[in-house]
């Protein structure tokens, strides 16, 4: 199906694998592409003499030109040009270099369509982008520049500057403006710029002949965006040297005074919508100019007319004397700057710029008074009343040439939108670059520390932070833990270890939300690892958590050392390059567990752990038993909470090893048939962080950990070895604990007999909410019912 084709859909292909490129232009034209294909890169950059395109898809390695230089020379000829470089696998750096000469993106080979699509809708909207905002700057420094031309009532300067506008706005070879002689039978060339001067001035054409008679006949403009072919032209030159132009009629007061016209000579040149609209402008100003010198020709008319031009103008405009001393300020100064025009007369115009630009102004007001012909145009910031600096076009002219006239004017545009702007667009692209660099860096290293630092280095230098740091969470130790790091300036940031809970990475890390603060003298509270301030004089943190699959990998956190406010974009790329950080680390964890798992399998059988756990119960022969049945009570639980299957492989080794710790603790100490004295308690409750120690080095049991390690928390936090309280308490060590104390006060200990099965439910019961969770004691006796009613298994 034919789709109606995109704006911006002229694509150049080039490929020297035929039946590639071929494929290419037959897809991207039933997309609705205006696509065109070549076999090399010489043939393309012809194709793009001749016509104008949109997107360049590329190959990178081809014979006699590679795609890089193919890509240079074509930004020679439109420098708006997208290219998007295609690249096999050996040759992604040879791809980086493109981006450096300018390609917008990437593509890998092999590729399927459906990559390329999105790739090239995304270099559309990039040339969109670019075209819109240069005709924007087109229109607007045009506008400015006719404003200043204006101020001349010599009709000649007029004329050459307008022409001089025209030519370097439109970038083409020749601009020449002809006047209909006072017969109106002819036309005459009184101003060139450009190519074939000598030629053409002075030279006359008849109505007749030639674009310029044809747009005097007519009275309207013609714009020749191609091949300049049709019969109705005899040039007075050979028509073949005309590659495009365009040709306006110049009026005054509704009468035709003449023509501007502008030819593109050696390539076809598409001209944009924005330097059509520049032209406009610079004819009206020069038709004007042609008027109004007849109009004011006493020395009164001419004040009269400045004024009016000063105090209608939307812009700031001031009079300068020559030593650039304020004599005359708009009232719309005031709108711009800020300023009364009282308050800025008889002040040095330097004062107000920016320090790092006063040399630019300085170099265009010597140039301005050396050159009073000229105008001179220069960006550079102002300040405004209110202390904020604004980017200015400033526009100059030097009045000296007029007859009482003795001053430079200035036209001031505020044009802060228009750099934030641009600055946005590169922005853009440098962060789109960024993104394929870390990409690449997650595809060819599956070490996480060098990706981690790609990474942080494109952190610091697309964001513009001080230091960055990726915190990986320690499921096993519920802690944040310092993986890497760049910007700090002493080393505490690599000890750094903050418990779930503490500081604002845990709050990015449980909130699964961003945290901001922006100046950390208005948080609400200070930083919890209080050296980090310290040594680092940090004002400003941003948090983010690293969510992979729906987990939490850890948080990527940005300081800087002064107050950051930053703009939405920005923190859409913090988030961006968050997603891209968890992401290398799902990967390189898939790639450690599998690894380690597959030489760890050996020892890790689950037959092994049975072994082990039944070793542990002969060692305490009191609790022979007590293993597996608190294992089985613990699965039947894990079920009823819904846990998935793999989670309840991890709660069955994790049961059975409970105890595993207890292997640490003495036979005079575990065996004692008495109380424990306080210091026996220090040892007895070390059996957790034992069993943490023994099994932790084993990758395959690591996910079983949080049962032999964490079974003696208290859901109040009084429990040991950290005192977690509540849903800190992994869930499987929540459950088994309810299991354990139901099963050890109903056996014998060497320090007391078994407890009556009454006495421990109600216990069980008495402690939900401050030694278990309340939610497992439901469950807990949820099951035990289920049991109770269940057809007895055997008579006995
Ligand atoms: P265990 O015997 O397997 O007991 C596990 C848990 O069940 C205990 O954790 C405790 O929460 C509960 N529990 C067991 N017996 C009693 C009891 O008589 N009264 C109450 N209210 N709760 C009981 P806990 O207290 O952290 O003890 C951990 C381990 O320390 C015990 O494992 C046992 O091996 C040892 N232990 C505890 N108390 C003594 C003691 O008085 N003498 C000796 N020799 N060992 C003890
Ligand atoms: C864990 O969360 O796996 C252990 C709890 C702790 O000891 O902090
Ligand atoms: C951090 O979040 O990295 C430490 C700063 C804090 O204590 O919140
Ligand atoms: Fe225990
Ligand atoms: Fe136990």
């Amino acid at each position: 199906m034919k789709m109606s084709p995109p704006k911006f859909g002229q694509v150049l292909v080039v490929d020297d694998e035929t039946e590639l490129m071929s494929a290419l232009v037959e897809a991207l034209t039933l997309q609705g592409y205006e696509a065109d294909g070549f076999v090399s890169g010489k043939a393309a950059l012809e194709a793009l003499e001749r016509q104008s395109y949109d997107l360049v898809l590329t190959d990178l390695m081809m014979p006699e030109m590679d795609g890089i230089a193919l890509l240079k020379a074509g930004l020679k000829i439109d420098p708006h040009l997208v290219g998007v470089v295609m690249t096999g696998h050996g040759t992604v750096p040879t791809a980086v270099e493109a981006m450096k000469v300018g390609a917008f993106d990437y593509i890998l080979k092999p590729f399927k369509m459906t990559e390329v699509l999105p790739v090239l809708a995304r270099a559309r909207e990039v040339r969109r982008l670019r075209l819109e905002n240069i005709q924007l700057r087109e229109t607007v420094a045009i506008y400015n520049l006719s404003q200043t031309i204006a101020f001349s009532l010599d009709s000649k300067l007029v004329l050459e500057n307008s022409a001089d506008a025209a030519l370097q706005q439109t970038e083409a070879d020749e601009v020449s403006i002809m006047l209909l002689t006072p017969e109106n039978r002819e036309l005459y060339i009184a101003v060139v710029r450009g190519r074939d001067r000598e030629h053409l001035l002075g030279q006359h054409l008849s109505l007749q002949e030639g674009i310029a008679g044809w747009v005097a006949r007519q009275s309207e403009p013609l714009i020749l965006n191609g091949e300049v072919s049709d019969a109705r032209f005899a040039p007075i030159r050979p028509r073949a040297e005309i590659r495009s132009a365009i040709s306006m009629p110049m009026r005054a007061a509704g009468k035709l005074v003449g023509v501007l016209n502008v030819n593109s000579l050696q390539s076809r040149r598409s001209f944009t919508p924005g330097q059509i609209k520049a032209l406009s402008i610079l004819t009206s100003t020069a038709a004007a100019a042609l008027e109004n010198e007849a109009l004011y020709s006493t020395l009164e008319a001419r004040e009269k007319h400045f004024r009016a031009l000063i105090e209608n103008s939307s812009d700031a405009v001031t009079l300068l004397n020559p030593e650039g001393r304020v004599i005359y300020t708009s009232a719309s100064a005031r709108r711009v700057l800020g300023y009364a025009p009282e308050e800025l007369a008889g002040q040095n115009a330097f004062d107000l710029i920016h320090p790092d630009d006063r040399q630019t102004m300085l170099t265009g007001f010597i140039e301005a008074a050396q050159k009073p012909r000229q105008v001179q145009t220069t960006q550079l910031r102002v300040r405004h009343k209110d202390g904020a600096w604004l980017w200015i076009e400033g526009t100059a002219q030097n009045l000296l040439a007029e007859p009482g006239v003795e001053a430079v004017v200035v036209n001031y545009r505020d044009i802060t939108e228009r750099r934030r702007a641009d600055e946005k667009i590169e922005n853009q692209l440098r962060r789109l670059s960024a993104l394929r660099a870390i990409d690449m860096a997650i595809t060819s290293s599956l070490d996480l520390r060098i990706t981690l630092n790609v990474l942080l280095e494109h952190v610091i230098a697309q964001l513009r932070v001080d230091a960055t740091a990726v915190l990986l969470l320690n499921r096993h130790l519920n802690e944040l833990e310092y993986a890497a790091g760049r910007g700090f300036r002493g080393a505490s940031i690599t000890r750094l270890r903050l418990k779930l809970g503490e500081g604002y990475a845990s709050q990015a890390a449980l909130e699964r939300r961003t945290v901001s603060i922006p100046n950390l003298a208005e948080a609400e509270r200070p930083f919890t690892k209080a050296e980090l301030t310290a040594d680092e004089k940090f004002v400003a943190l941003y948090a983010v958590p690293l969510v992979a699959k729906g987990q939490v990998k850890g948080v990527l956190e940005v300081f800087h050392r002064a107050r950051l406010d930053p703009d939405p974009d920005w923190l859409d790329f913090l988030e961006t390059l968050a997603g891209q950080a968890a992401i290398a680390i799902d990967d390189a964890q898939l790639f450690d567990g599998l690894q380690r798992s597959n030489i760890e399998l050996a020892l890790a059988y689950d037959a092994t752990i049975e072994g082990w756990s039944r070793a542990m119960d002969l060692r305490d022969k009191e609790t022979e038993g007590h293993t597996q049945r608190v294992t089985e009570l613990t699965l039947e639980l894990a079920r009823a909470a819904g846990m998935s299957d793999t989670e309840i492989a991890h709660v069955r080794r994790g049961a059975l090893l409970h105890d595993m710790g207890k292997l640490g603790v003495p036979d005079s100490i575990l065996l004692k048939p008495d109380k424990l004295t306080d210091e026996e308690w220090v040892a007895m409750r070390k059996h957790p962080q034992h069993a943490y120690d023994m099994l932790s080095s084993i990758h395959y049991l690591r996910p079983a950990l949080d049962i032999p390690y964490c079974h003696h928390e208290k859901w109040d936090g009084t429990g040991y070895p950290h005192g977690l309280k509540g849903e800190q308490i992994p869930l499987a060590a929540r459950l088994f604990a309810v299991v354990d104390v139901w099963d050890a006060l109903r056996s014998d200990r060497p320090y007391r007999a078994a407890w009556p099965e009454e006495k421990v439910l109600e216990h069980v019961r008495a402690q939900a909410g401050t030694h278990f969770d309340p939610k497992a004691v439901e469950l807990f006796f949820q099951v035990m019912s289920e049991k109770a009613h269940e057809p007895k298994q055997s008579a006995g």
